[in-house]
């Protein structure tokens, strides 16, 4: 039996003998071949991210977040810890409402693809307290004063630079996984925007790379480095690079300047999983919530090594 037919039977009979309960799950998107049920368990490690993502770029751009723009999309997981608005500039609050929107319309696509197997959003931590210890992980020292990314737009995007591509790592990650006509379609959708808001965030810190981000002696470049050196460690491998790198590992060898990180093809590196977690949780570990997320994600990837 096809699985569609399967569940015109199992939806026939829920009716019957077992009220509705079984029909919405029949109706959403795994009732096509278009998405598994490993495609499903695949994309909800991402909605971890993507809840990061939104609330802290339509916090710092507007003051509020998901609980006022779209509150059918949290479905009143806890609100995010320490949360601000951003002290921006007019241009870049211009470009931070869109990466927000954007999130907006991410959440929703994957809401509509998950159905059952759509979560609430989880407990966020997004402190200025958790950047500043973030910072000084990547730097090795207590920066004087701790790093607050809320103060200005420069310290606002170098923030950002650690959002949006450790999604789009996942993401290139988790596509040869993928089964589903549909699931692949999706994850390469969202994908390309992902890339697409590094890209930006990438392109506009660039131009300043070799300012020093006051009142630190540390360029936005050092800044950007050091990140990526420190998310190289938590993930236990060479997946990230900053705004300037040995000539050996730029576009064809040739070149320090960096504004994408890719490999020596210049394709995009990818994360599993599982280093996705063990980066944002800011600990080396999936095993151990820590970071943005004080209690870990959710969804069956994140949950199996919360558990291991
Ligand atoms: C920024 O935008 C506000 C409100 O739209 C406007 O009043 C202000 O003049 C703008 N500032 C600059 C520097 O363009
Ligand atoms: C995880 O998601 C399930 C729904 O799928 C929900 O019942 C549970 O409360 C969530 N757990 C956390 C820690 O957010
Ligand atoms: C962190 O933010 C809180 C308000 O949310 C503020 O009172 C505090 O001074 C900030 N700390 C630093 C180190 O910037
Ligand atoms: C399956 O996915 C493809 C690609 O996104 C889409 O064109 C098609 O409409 C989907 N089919 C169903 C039944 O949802
Ligand atoms: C700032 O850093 C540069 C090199 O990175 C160093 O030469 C200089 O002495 C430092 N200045 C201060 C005030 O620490
Ligand atoms: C990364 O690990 C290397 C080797 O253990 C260490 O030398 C370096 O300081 C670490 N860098 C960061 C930013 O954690
Ligand atoms: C890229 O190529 C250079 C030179 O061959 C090599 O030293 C480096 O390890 C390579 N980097 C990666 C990430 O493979």
């Amino acid at each position: 039996m096809s699985r569609s037919s399967f569940c015109r039977v199992l939806s026939a009979a829920s009716l019957l003998l077992l009220g509705l309960a079984l029909v919405p799950r029949c109706t959403d998107a795994w009732k096509h071949k278009n998405f598994t049920v490993s495609d499903l368990e695949h994309i909800q490690l991402p909605l971890n991210l993507e809840y990061l993502e939104a609330e802290y770029f339509l916090w710092a751009a507007y003051g509020y977040g998901l609980d006022k723009i779209a509150p059918y999309l949290p479905q009143g997981g806890p609100e995010p810890i320490g949360v601000q608005k951003a002290n921006l500039d007019n241009f870049t609050q211009d470009i931070v409402i869109q990466l927000g929107l954007q999130e907006v319309g991410h959440l929703s696509a994957i809401q509509k693809a998950l159905g059952p197997y759509y979560f609430p959003r989880v407990q966020l931590d997004l402190s200025n307290a958790t950047w500043a210890n973030l910072m000084d992980n990547a730097f090795g020292e207590k920066l004087n004063p701790p790093f607050n990314p809320y103060i200005n737009s420069l310290n606002y995007l170098i923030s950002i630079y650690t959002i949006p591509y450790v999604g789009l790592t996942g993401y290139v990650g988790t596509i040869p996984l993928l089964k589903g006509e549909g699931a692949k379609a999706l994850v390469a959708g969202l994908l390309g925007v992902e890339a697409g808001q590094d890209a930006v965030i990438r392109t506009l810190l660039y131009q300043y790379k070799d300012e020093l981000v006051k009142p630190y002696n540390y360029t936005v470049a050092e800044f950007t480095d050091k990140i990526s050196q420190l998310r190289n460690n938590l993930s236990h491998a060479f997946v990230d690079e900053g705004l300037e790198v040995p000539k050996s590992e730029g576009a064809d060898g040739l070149v320090t300047g960096n504004v994408l990180s890719a490999n020596n093809y210049s394709y995009s590196y990818a994360r599993t999983g599982e280093q996705v977690l063990d980066t944002v949780y800011g600990t080396g570990s999936a095993s151990k919530p820590g970071g943005f997320y004080p209690k870990g994600g959710n969804g069956t990837i994140a949950l199996s090594y919360l558990k291991s």
